[in-house]
């Protein structure tokens, strides 16, 4: 059975341990900000703490996370897959041609998806003792030559090519006419098919088209990354009455994108991530594009940032990122957290923010740290229902949040201070604040996102426990 050009090739890791059983996935938190529940057993106290001084470990953890990496299990497409596969899988029982369309934003894992879906559908026709298809997957940014995808499919068909005059697609179209003994489908899996609209339309029209012979073999499956391509394709296509059943692959959420990484650092027999660090990468990711692409990326950078750390502090250099943040270098917590090599949300933080820069979010973290800490006050506070305050409250939650951390009460505002520094957020545009005759009277509204704010301060070791 010939399997053309797999863009991929399926590989799991050559030492990975036995797999467990997927984790539960978090509940979905809308708007508040959730770290790990601290009930939840921590994956680093199943798992012992890598060692990112190992070289081989290094590289283990490293090709876990690469993009070309297989994961053994897809997790968060097992929806999109069943359908996919017993689309498939009727086509072959009943020997009956059809199409799919298979689209969503870059990095929504389709291309993984269907390549484990032709994996299912070739053991299961082994298993039911069908003819299995003849495969031919191909990336249709390949092609030299949009009408040559008629040629690769007339080559699975005929191997040996006869020399006639016909166009492929004519002999294709002459073939599918006529009723034949051979019982073999032929599974079309075109991916990118973007390529093949900008370039000549005609070409995807006679593609489909393929599959309303009344002799056709062809399930074919086209993939694309742009979302309105459907609108612009598919009306043609149910004119000529052979629309495509669309099934559209969503970014991946918060949720989904932390599951995944995960279950891909699950294959691995240690800990490499603090949970809140994954858990800031999905944040940020899926408010961004929900791709994973990104969320693997980051997440391999961020293990850079730890090694540019350790590599830092073996030159005796005596700093490290949380000291140029905050100067707590001797605090006995500070020199537990120095021990824990794993990977950290300041390191996630710093990563993030060179990946999306935005202008809110370094305004942010160019503040005062008492304006910083007035802004995170303010979105405690304005978190669930409360729309707006005023500012006699906000300092009221301003000093609360100073009494639970490391700020002695000498080192709070006055209320006259507090309130010179709220004007200065507003001219910023970082609060709005109303008029009053008293200060303390003056209304108070957010202006900026409550995730420009987290993410902006995440890194800072002293928000960390506010933002929980
Ligand atoms: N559900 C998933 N589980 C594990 N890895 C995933 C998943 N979805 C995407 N990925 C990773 O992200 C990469 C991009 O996914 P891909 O299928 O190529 O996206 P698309 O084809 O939608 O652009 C994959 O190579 C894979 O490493
Ligand atoms: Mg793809």
């Amino acid at each position: 059975m010939p399997v053309i050009a797999a863009k991929r090739t399926l590989r799991s890791h050559p030492s990975s341990p036995p797999r467990k059983s997927p984790r539960r996935c978090l509940a979905a938190t809308p708007k508040a900000i959730r770290f790990a529940d601290e009930n939840q057993p921590d994956p680093a106290a199943v798992k012992p703490k890598w060692n990112p001084k190992d070289g081989e470990q290094l590289k283990m953890v490293k090709l876990a996370l690469h993009l070309s990496t297989a994961p053994s299990s897809v997790v968060c497409r097992e929806e999109e897959q069943s359908v996919v596969l017993g689309f498939c899988k009727g086509c072959v029982e009943h020997q009956k041609a059809g199409s799919l369309y298979l689209c969503g934003c870059p990095g929504t894992g389709k291309s993984l998806s269907m390549e484990k879906v032709k994996e299912q559908l070739l053991n299961w026709a082994t298993e039911a003792g069908l003819p299995g298809p003849d495969v031919l997957s191909l990336n249709c940014t390949t092609l030299a030559n949009t009408s040559d995808i008629f040629t690769k499919i007339l080559e699975l068909n005929q191997p040996q090519g006869k020399k006639v005059s016909a166009t492929p697609l004519q002999q294709l179209q002459n073939m599918y006419s006529q009723k034949s003994s051979m019982k073999k489908m032929t599974l079309i899996v075109a991916d990118e098919l973007d390529y093949l609209i900008t370039k000549d339309r005609a070409v995807l029209h006679d593609l489909f088209m393929l599959t309303t012979f009344p002799f056709s073999r062809c399930i074919l499956i086209g993939v694309a990354n742009a979302i309105d391509l459907a609108d612009r394709f598919l009306p043609r296509l149910t004119s000529l009455n052979c629309k495509p059943i669309v099934v559209n692959f969503r970014a991946y959420t918060k949720d989904q994108i932390l599951k995944i990484l995960e279950e891909r650092l699950n294959e691995l027999p240690y800990t490499v991530f603090q949970k809140q660090a994954l858990e800031l990468c999905a944040r940020k990711v899926a408010a961004a594009s929900g791709d994973m692409r990104n969320a693997l990326c980051i997440c391999r950078s961020a293990i850079e940032m730890l090694e540019a750390e350790i590599r830092e502090s073996a030159c005796n250099l005596n700093t490290s990122l949380e000291e140029k943040s905050l100067n707590l270098a001797t605090s006995p917590d500070f020199i537990k957290k120095r021990e824990f090599d794993v990977v950290r949300t300041d390191h996630m933080a710093l990563t993030l923010s060179k990946t999306y820069r935005s202008p809110v979010v370094d305004t942010i973290q160019a503040l005062p740290h008492h304006q910083q800490i007035i802004l995170c006050s303010s979105m405690k506070h304005f978190l669930g229902a409360k729309k707006d305050t005023n500012l006699g409250e906000l300092y009221k939650s301003y000093v609360e949040l100073c009494k639970s951390s490391i700020i002695p009460p000498a080192g709070f505002l006055g209320i006259l201070e507090f309130s010179n520094m709220c004007r200065v957020l507003n001219d910023q545009g970082l609060i709005k604040l109303g008029q009053a005759r008293e200060d303390k009277l003056r209304r108070v509204s957010p202006k900026v996102d409550e995730g420009d704010i987290t993410f902006a301060l995440q890194g800072i070791r002293f928000f960390q426990n506010c933002l929980k």
